[in-house]
This record gives C-alpha cells, sequence and structure tokens, in this order.
C-alpha cells in the first residue's frame, strides 16, 4: 500500500515509518492522520513485522505538531472528533503489540511530542527539541498529552511543559525521562534499529504481554494490574517460546522463538 505523506520500509522484521510532509515540518493534518490509522492497523496485523520505528522526513523534524492551518479552520465539533481520532490512532501505536521506537530527529511538538509520547520508547538525535506549545495558540493538547506526559514524566514537569509551551532540548528531555536516550543525528536510526533488535531478540509474545501489562495495567488498580500480570505469565507458560527459552538456557545455547 502506498501513502502520499508516509513512507514505510520493511526490512528483516523492523518497519521504519517516516512521516513525509517535510516542507510543512511534518505536521499531522488530517490525510496523515488517516494513514497513520491504516498503516499502523496493517503492521499490527502482519505477521511479518516484529516491530516498528516511527520517524520524520527532513532534517529538521520528527513532526512539528497537528497542521495549524486545518486548526485554525475548524469549529467546536470538528475540534473534538479531530482529538478523539487522533487518539484512537495513537491508541492503536501504544496498544500494537510489537515494540515501536520513536527517533525524534528534530522538532517534536504538540501533536508530534504526543505521537513519541505513544510510542513505547523514545530516542532523540542531538539538537532535537520537544514541547507541547499548544497554549501559546490558545489551544491545549489533544492527543492524549495531559494524560502520557504526566504518567511519564510525573505531574510537576508535565505541567511545567505544558502550562509554559516552551521546548526543551534532548539533554533536558532525556533529563526529566521524557526520552530514554540522546544520540548523534547520523546515528539516530542505527541506534533505534539497535535498541528495537535486542528487544526483538526475545520471545515475540513475552514483548506482546509485557507491553500489554505494562499499558493496561497502568490504568488498573494495582491488584487487578497484579492478577493480569500473573494471568499473562501464566498464559506464557504454555508457549512453546517459553519451553524453547528456558531449555535453550538450560543448554547453554541462544534460543530460536518462534511466536508460538
Ligand atoms: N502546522 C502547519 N504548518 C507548520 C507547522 C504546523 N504545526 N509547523 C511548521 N509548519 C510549516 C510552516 O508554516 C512553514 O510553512 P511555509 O514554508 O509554507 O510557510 C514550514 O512548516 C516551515 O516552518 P517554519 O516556521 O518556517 O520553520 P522555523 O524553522 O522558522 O520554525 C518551528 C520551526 C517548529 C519553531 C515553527 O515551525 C513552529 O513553531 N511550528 C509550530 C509548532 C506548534 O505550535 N505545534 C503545535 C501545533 S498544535
Amino acid at each position: 500500500m502506498s501513502y502520499e505523506n508516509l513512507l514505510i520500509e520493511t526490512k528483516d522484521g523492523v518497519a521504519v515509518v517516516t512521516v513525509n510532509r517535510p516542507d510543512k515540518l511534518n505536521a499531522l493534518n488530517g490525510r496523515t492522520v488517516d494513514e497513520l490509522e491504516s498503516s499502523f492497523a496493517a503492521l499490527g496485523s502482519d505477521p511479518g513485522v516484529r516491530g516498528v520505528i516511527l520517524t520524520g522526513a527532513g532534517e529538521k523534524a520528527f513532526v512539528a505538531g497537528a497542521d495549524i492551518a486545518e486548526l485554525s479552520a475548524q469549529g467546536p465539533t470538528e475540534a473534538r472528533q479531530m482529538a478523539r481520532k487522533g487518539q484512537a490512532v495513537l491508541a492503536r501505536i501504544e496498544r500494537l503489540g510489537k515494540p515501536v521506537v520513536a527517533a525524534i530527529n528534530g522538532f517534536a511538538l504538540g501533536g508530534g511530542c504526543e505521537l513519541a509520547l505513544a510510542c513505547h520508547v523514545r530516542i532523540a538525535a542531538e539538537g532535537a527539541r520537544l514541547g507541547t506549545p499548544e497554549v501559546k495558540l490558545g489551544l491545549m493538547c489533544g492527543y492524549g498529552g495531559t494524560q502520557r506526559l504526566p504518567r511519564l514524566v510525573g505531574r510537576g514537569r508535565a505541567l511545567e511543559m505544558l502550562l509554559t509551551g516552551e521546548m526543551l532540548d534532548a539533554q533536558e528531555a532525556f533529563r526529566i525521562g521524557l526520552v530514554n536516550r540522546v544520540v548523534p543525528k547520523d546515528k539516530l536510526l542505527v541506534e533505534a534499529q539497535a535498541l528495537l533488535g535486542k528487544m526483538l531478540a526475545n520471545g515475540p509474545l513475552s514483548l506482546r504481554y509485557t507491553l500489554e501489562a505494562v499499558a493496561a495495567g497502568l490504568e488498573m488498580p494495582l491488584e487487578e494490574a497484579q492478577n493480569l500480570e500473573a494471568t499473562l505469565f501464566g498464559v506464557l507458560s504454555s508457549t512453546e517460546d517459553m519451553k524453547e527459552g528456558t531449555k535453550a538456557f538450560l543448554e547453554k545455547r541462544p534460543p530460536q522463538f518462534k511466536g508460538q
């Protein structure tokens, strides 16, 4: 399938999804959001794809936010619908069942920062800048940012970002835990591949259920979340991969996981 505003390249089980509107700093217009929805739906159900890297085209931006030209023309009903749609797309990414790494190659602002927050880990290039400047436009986050940001960096730091709308540089984003690591710009994709590669060497079902336990469990009371964890742990103990993983350890050899 080909897309107007996305490039997708899959190699060795890893899909690299590039938001591709560099002349608009990869801003998310409605079409791009629709394409993220259909592409991630396809990537989620494609057994040949085991992990995803999400990045932006060009030298300057990961994604510089929702498309302000479109926002400016919207009334309240459309704006609410747009927010609900974007939230659903980001939830699909978060609940993909396969690891998604954001490779932040430049500005990750507003909806772009929220998009990065929906990914499971974030790697930033030196020089990247992250922020939620919606308040400077008389708006606020609408793609889950008011919820994911405080869950990731804590309420105080999140509120500072959300209320000032100021950008953080990559090092500051790293310091507060907004990104997992900062790497030289020319190494960004290689580092993202390497990190994803370490994850993909593990059992695919282990990854899927760990992602599920964290995403679903964090929204539950502790006891319920631990119950979910125990259930998924139990399910894994019935899999061929678990038998292979434990056997391989005892036989002092690398495991051959099949995702079964
Ligand atoms: N929506 C629509 N277009 C955007 C955009 C956005 N979120 N962000 C950048 N663009 C467009 C600019 O309008 C410009 O288009 P033009 O060349 O047709 O005029 C182009 O991308 C390049 O951006 P420009 O502002 O000229 O680059 P810059 O290097 O001077 O500044 C930023 C970079 C990121 C600081 C600046 O573009 C910016 O503040 N963008 C908006 C960020 C934002 O508020 N995001 C949240 C939206 S809810």
